[in-house]
Protein backbone atom coordinates (compact mmCIF):
# COMPACT_ATOMS: atom_id res chain seq x y z
CA UNK A 1 0.00 0.00 0.00
CA UNK A 2 1.51 3.62 -1.06
CA UNK A 3 -0.90 6.60 -0.15
CA UNK A 4 1.13 9.02 -1.92
CA UNK A 5 -0.43 11.04 -4.57
CA UNK A 6 0.48 10.77 -8.63
CA UNK A 7 1.79 13.51 -10.35
CA UNK A 8 0.64 13.86 -13.85
CA UNK A 9 2.01 17.22 -16.42
CA UNK A 10 1.45 18.78 -19.83
CA UNK A 11 1.61 22.09 -21.24
CA UNK A 12 -1.72 22.70 -20.63
CA UNK A 13 -5.44 21.33 -20.62
CA UNK A 14 -4.56 18.62 -22.93
CA UNK A 15 -3.23 16.11 -20.45
CA UNK A 16 -6.77 16.42 -18.46
CA UNK A 17 -7.81 14.32 -21.09
CA UNK A 18 -5.27 11.29 -19.38
CA UNK A 19 -6.31 12.65 -15.84
CA UNK A 20 -10.02 11.76 -17.05
CA UNK A 21 -9.31 8.10 -17.86
CA UNK A 22 -7.10 7.83 -14.91
CA UNK A 23 -9.84 9.76 -12.35
CA UNK A 24 -12.54 7.29 -13.73
CA UNK A 25 -10.08 3.56 -13.55
CA UNK A 26 -8.28 4.49 -10.33
CA UNK A 27 -11.18 6.35 -8.19
CA UNK A 28 -9.18 5.41 -5.15
CA UNK A 29 -5.63 7.19 -6.07
CA UNK A 30 -5.42 10.60 -5.14
CA UNK A 31 -3.55 12.82 -8.41
CA UNK A 32 -1.62 16.11 -8.53
CA UNK A 33 -1.37 17.64 -12.12
CA UNK A 34 0.82 20.47 -13.62
CA UNK A 35 0.11 22.48 -16.83
CA UNK A 36 2.93 24.76 -17.53
CA UNK A 37 0.43 27.06 -18.98
CA UNK A 38 3.41 30.26 -18.63
CA UNK A 39 5.17 27.97 -21.65
CA UNK A 40 2.67 26.62 -24.05
CA UNK A 41 3.14 25.57 -26.66
CA UNK A 42 5.48 23.19 -26.08
CA UNK A 43 5.00 21.95 -29.89
CA UNK A 44 7.20 24.47 -31.65
CA UNK A 45 9.99 24.18 -29.75
CA UNK A 46 13.54 22.53 -29.57
CA UNK A 47 13.83 19.32 -28.42
CA UNK A 48 16.24 20.48 -26.06
CA UNK A 49 14.19 23.02 -24.51
CA UNK A 50 11.51 20.76 -24.06
CA UNK A 51 13.71 18.05 -22.60
CA UNK A 52 14.62 20.41 -20.33
CA UNK A 53 11.27 21.80 -19.28
CA UNK A 54 10.20 17.96 -18.27
CA UNK A 55 13.43 17.78 -16.31
CA UNK A 56 12.12 20.57 -13.99
CA UNK A 57 9.24 19.49 -13.39
CA UNK A 58 9.35 15.53 -13.01
CA UNK A 59 12.56 17.12 -10.46
CA UNK A 60 9.25 19.76 -9.21
CA UNK A 61 7.06 16.64 -8.77
CA UNK A 62 9.19 13.62 -7.33
CA UNK A 63 10.26 16.80 -4.45
CA UNK A 64 6.15 17.09 -3.83
CA UNK A 65 6.78 12.82 -2.94
CA UNK A 66 4.57 11.97 -5.88
CA UNK A 67 4.96 7.90 -6.48
CA UNK A 68 4.85 8.08 -9.99
CA UNK A 69 5.20 10.66 -13.11
CA UNK A 70 2.34 10.25 -15.80
CA UNK A 71 4.14 12.28 -18.66
CA UNK A 72 0.94 13.48 -20.15
CA UNK A 73 2.18 15.04 -23.02
CA UNK A 74 3.17 13.70 -26.76
CA UNK A 75 6.00 16.21 -26.89
CA UNK A 76 7.34 15.92 -23.67
CA UNK A 77 7.47 11.86 -23.82
CA UNK A 78 8.85 12.34 -27.54
CA UNK A 79 11.67 14.55 -25.97
CA UNK A 80 12.70 13.46 -22.79
CA UNK A 81 11.18 10.19 -21.61
CA UNK A 82 14.13 8.25 -21.50
CA UNK A 83 16.22 10.86 -19.38
CA UNK A 84 13.31 11.11 -16.88
CA UNK A 85 13.00 7.59 -16.89
CA UNK A 86 16.88 7.75 -16.55
CA UNK A 87 17.11 10.22 -13.65
CA UNK A 88 13.94 10.06 -11.27
CA UNK A 89 13.33 7.36 -8.68
CA UNK A 90 10.16 7.16 -9.46
CA UNK A 91 8.31 5.42 -11.80
CA UNK A 92 7.49 7.45 -15.16
CA UNK A 93 4.51 6.19 -17.79
CA UNK A 94 4.36 7.94 -21.45
CA UNK A 95 1.90 8.33 -23.12
CA UNK A 96 3.38 7.30 -27.42
CA UNK A 97 4.32 3.74 -26.20
CA UNK A 98 0.63 2.60 -25.50
CA UNK A 99 -0.69 4.60 -28.20
CA UNK A 100 1.93 3.16 -30.63
CA UNK A 101 0.93 -0.52 -29.15
CA UNK A 102 -2.91 0.12 -29.70
CA UNK A 103 -2.01 1.34 -33.37
CA UNK A 104 0.01 -1.60 -34.72
CA UNK A 105 -2.53 -3.77 -33.35
CA UNK A 106 -5.81 -1.66 -35.04
CA UNK A 107 -4.90 -1.37 -38.29
CA UNK A 108 -5.65 -3.70 -41.01
CA UNK A 109 -4.08 -2.69 -43.94
CA UNK A 110 -0.74 -1.61 -42.08
CA UNK A 111 -1.22 1.82 -43.45
CA UNK A 112 -1.63 3.68 -39.90
CA UNK A 113 -0.93 7.89 -39.82
CA UNK A 114 -0.39 10.07 -37.00
CA UNK A 115 -1.26 13.69 -36.23
CA UNK A 116 0.90 15.47 -33.54
CA UNK A 117 2.73 18.87 -32.94
CA UNK A 118 5.95 19.22 -35.01
CA UNK A 119 8.22 18.32 -31.94
CA UNK A 120 6.81 15.23 -31.99
CA UNK A 121 7.14 14.77 -35.44
CA UNK A 122 10.72 15.70 -35.48
CA UNK A 123 11.51 13.17 -32.69
CA UNK A 124 10.72 10.14 -34.71
CA UNK A 125 9.47 7.84 -31.54
CA UNK A 126 6.25 6.94 -33.40
CA UNK A 127 8.56 6.07 -36.25
CA UNK A 128 10.66 3.92 -34.24
CA UNK A 129 7.92 1.72 -32.02
CA UNK A 130 6.04 1.20 -34.36
CA UNK A 131 8.39 -0.57 -36.82
CA UNK A 132 10.14 -2.23 -33.50
CA UNK A 133 6.38 -3.92 -32.99
CA UNK A 134 5.39 -4.38 -37.32
CA UNK A 135 8.85 -4.27 -39.75
CA UNK A 136 5.86 -4.19 -42.27
CA UNK A 137 3.69 -1.51 -41.00
CA UNK A 138 3.96 1.95 -42.61
CA UNK A 139 3.42 5.58 -40.90
CA UNK A 140 2.53 8.84 -42.36
CA UNK A 141 3.23 11.64 -39.81
CA UNK A 142 1.37 14.87 -39.76
CA UNK A 143 2.32 18.15 -38.31
CA UNK A 144 -0.32 20.21 -36.90
CA UNK A 145 0.89 23.31 -35.49
CA UNK A 146 -2.19 25.26 -35.69
CA UNK A 147 -4.36 22.74 -33.17
CA UNK A 148 -3.26 23.53 -30.00
CA UNK A 149 -3.59 26.87 -29.80
CA UNK A 150 -7.37 26.66 -31.20
CA UNK A 151 -7.60 23.63 -28.59
CA UNK A 152 -6.55 26.05 -26.08
CA UNK A 153 -8.58 29.24 -27.32
CA UNK A 154 -11.47 30.81 -27.06
CA UNK A 155 -13.91 28.69 -29.51
CA UNK A 156 -12.08 25.26 -29.57
CA UNK A 157 -15.31 23.95 -31.43
CA UNK A 158 -15.30 26.50 -34.00
CA UNK A 159 -14.88 26.92 -37.83
CA UNK A 160 -11.39 27.10 -38.02
CA UNK A 161 -10.77 23.96 -36.00
CA UNK A 162 -13.12 21.99 -38.50
CA UNK A 163 -11.00 23.93 -41.66
CA UNK A 164 -7.42 22.89 -39.43
CA UNK A 165 -8.84 19.47 -39.12
CA UNK A 166 -9.72 19.31 -42.77
CA UNK A 167 -6.10 20.67 -44.06
CA UNK A 168 -4.61 17.79 -41.89
CA UNK A 169 -6.49 15.33 -42.76
CA UNK A 170 -6.29 15.31 -45.99
CA UNK A 171 -3.00 13.82 -46.45
CA UNK A 172 -3.60 10.76 -44.50
CA UNK A 173 -6.90 10.43 -46.32
CA UNK A 174 -4.93 10.21 -49.17
CA UNK A 175 -2.16 7.94 -47.90
CA UNK A 176 -5.27 5.16 -47.74
CA UNK A 177 -4.42 5.01 -43.87
CA UNK A 178 -7.27 3.03 -42.12
CA UNK A 179 -5.44 4.00 -38.43
CA UNK A 180 -4.98 7.37 -37.38
CA UNK A 181 -3.08 7.91 -33.90
CA UNK A 182 -3.96 11.24 -32.19
CA UNK A 183 -0.60 12.25 -31.23
CA UNK A 184 -0.74 15.20 -29.35
CA UNK A 185 -2.98 14.45 -25.34
CA UNK A 186 -5.26 18.03 -26.66
CA UNK A 187 -6.39 16.18 -30.02
CA UNK A 188 -9.25 13.91 -28.02
CA UNK A 189 -10.98 17.27 -26.61
CA UNK A 190 -12.06 17.91 -30.47
CA UNK A 191 -12.73 14.01 -30.69
CA UNK A 192 -16.27 14.90 -32.48
CA UNK A 193 -14.33 17.43 -35.08
CA UNK A 194 -11.74 14.60 -35.84
CA UNK A 195 -14.10 11.37 -36.14
CA UNK A 196 -16.74 13.44 -38.32
CA UNK A 197 -13.72 14.37 -40.61
CA UNK A 198 -12.25 11.16 -40.80
CA UNK A 199 -15.53 9.39 -40.93
CA UNK A 200 -16.30 6.11 -38.91
CA UNK A 201 -14.33 3.51 -41.15
CA UNK A 202 -10.61 5.07 -39.99
CA UNK A 203 -10.15 3.84 -36.34
CA UNK A 204 -8.78 6.84 -34.13
CA UNK A 205 -6.53 6.32 -31.08
CA UNK A 206 -6.00 8.16 -28.35
CA UNK A 207 -3.87 7.73 -25.64
CA UNK A 208 -5.77 8.59 -22.43
CA UNK A 209 -7.22 4.78 -22.10
CA UNK A 210 -4.41 2.94 -23.05
CA UNK A 211 -2.09 5.07 -20.37
CA UNK A 212 -4.35 4.79 -17.82
CA UNK A 213 -4.11 1.10 -18.11
CA UNK A 214 -0.80 1.04 -17.96
CA UNK A 215 -0.92 3.71 -15.17
CA UNK A 216 -3.08 0.78 -13.21
CA UNK A 217 -0.96 -2.09 -14.06
CA UNK A 218 2.48 -0.37 -13.47
CA UNK A 219 1.02 0.44 -10.16
CA UNK A 220 -0.34 -3.37 -9.20
CA UNK A 221 2.80 -5.00 -10.44
CA UNK A 222 4.62 -2.84 -8.41
CA UNK A 223 2.77 -3.13 -5.43
CA UNK A 224 2.30 0.71 -4.78
CA UNK A 225 -1.44 1.01 -5.01
CA UNK A 226 -3.76 3.34 -2.46
CA UNK A 227 -6.60 1.44 -0.58
CA UNK A 228 -9.16 0.52 -3.11
CA UNK A 229 -11.83 1.11 -0.64
CA UNK A 230 -11.00 4.76 -0.27
CA UNK A 231 -12.08 7.95 -2.45
CA UNK A 232 -9.09 9.59 -4.18
CA UNK A 233 -8.61 13.79 -4.21
CA UNK A 234 -6.98 15.44 -7.22
CA UNK A 235 -5.68 18.86 -7.43
CA UNK A 236 -4.26 21.37 -9.61
CA UNK A 237 -1.26 23.47 -10.15
CA UNK A 238 -0.45 25.79 -13.25
CA UNK A 239 2.87 27.89 -14.30
CA UNK A 240 -0.15 30.13 -15.92
CA UNK A 241 -3.12 32.06 -14.38
CA UNK A 242 -5.51 29.82 -12.05
CA UNK A 243 -8.71 30.93 -12.87
CA UNK A 244 -8.19 30.39 -16.49
CA UNK A 245 -7.49 27.13 -16.11
CA UNK A 246 -10.43 26.44 -13.80
CA UNK A 247 -12.77 27.64 -16.43
CA UNK A 248 -11.21 25.67 -19.41
CA UNK A 249 -10.16 22.79 -17.37
CA UNK A 250 -13.08 22.24 -15.85
CA UNK A 251 -14.91 22.02 -19.61
CA UNK A 252 -12.13 19.55 -20.66
CA UNK A 253 -12.08 17.42 -17.70
CA UNK A 254 -15.42 16.97 -17.11
CA UNK A 255 -15.23 16.70 -13.31
CA UNK A 256 -15.09 19.62 -10.89
CA UNK A 257 -12.08 21.91 -10.51
CA UNK A 258 -12.04 23.35 -7.04
CA UNK A 259 -8.03 24.31 -5.93
CA UNK A 260 -5.69 25.68 -8.68
CA UNK A 261 -2.38 26.39 -7.36
CA UNK A 262 -0.15 29.25 -8.92
CA UNK A 263 2.92 27.81 -9.13
CA UNK A 264 6.56 30.25 -10.31
CA UNK A 265 8.71 29.24 -12.86
CA UNK A 266 11.76 29.65 -11.24
CA UNK A 267 10.32 27.17 -8.85
CA UNK A 268 10.53 24.84 -11.09
CA UNK A 269 14.25 25.84 -12.45
CA UNK A 270 15.31 25.90 -8.82
CA UNK A 271 15.04 22.24 -8.79
CA UNK A 272 17.03 21.47 -12.23
N1 LIG B 1 -0.53 18.37 -25.31
C1 LIG B 1 0.86 18.31 -25.63
C2 LIG B 1 1.19 17.17 -26.54
O1 LIG B 1 0.63 16.16 -26.32
C3 LIG B 1 1.53 19.59 -25.97
C4 LIG B 1 0.94 20.44 -27.01
C5 LIG B 1 1.69 21.74 -27.09
O2 LIG B 1 1.88 22.36 -26.05
O3 LIG B 1 2.10 22.10 -28.20
O4 LIG B 1 1.98 17.21 -27.41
Amino acid sequence: MDARPIGVFDSGVGGLTVLHECLVTLPHEDFVYLGDHARLPYGPRPLAELRRFAREIGGYLEARDVKLIVVACNSATAAALPELQTELRVPVVGVITPEAHAAVQATRNRRIGLLATEATVRAGRYEELVRTLDAGAQLFSVACPRLVPLIEGDDAFGAATTEAVREVAAELKDAGVDTVILGCTHYPLIRPILQRVFGRDVTLVFSAEETAREVAETLIRKRIENDPAREGSYRFLTTGDPEAFRTLGRRFLQLPIEEVEHVELAALEAVA
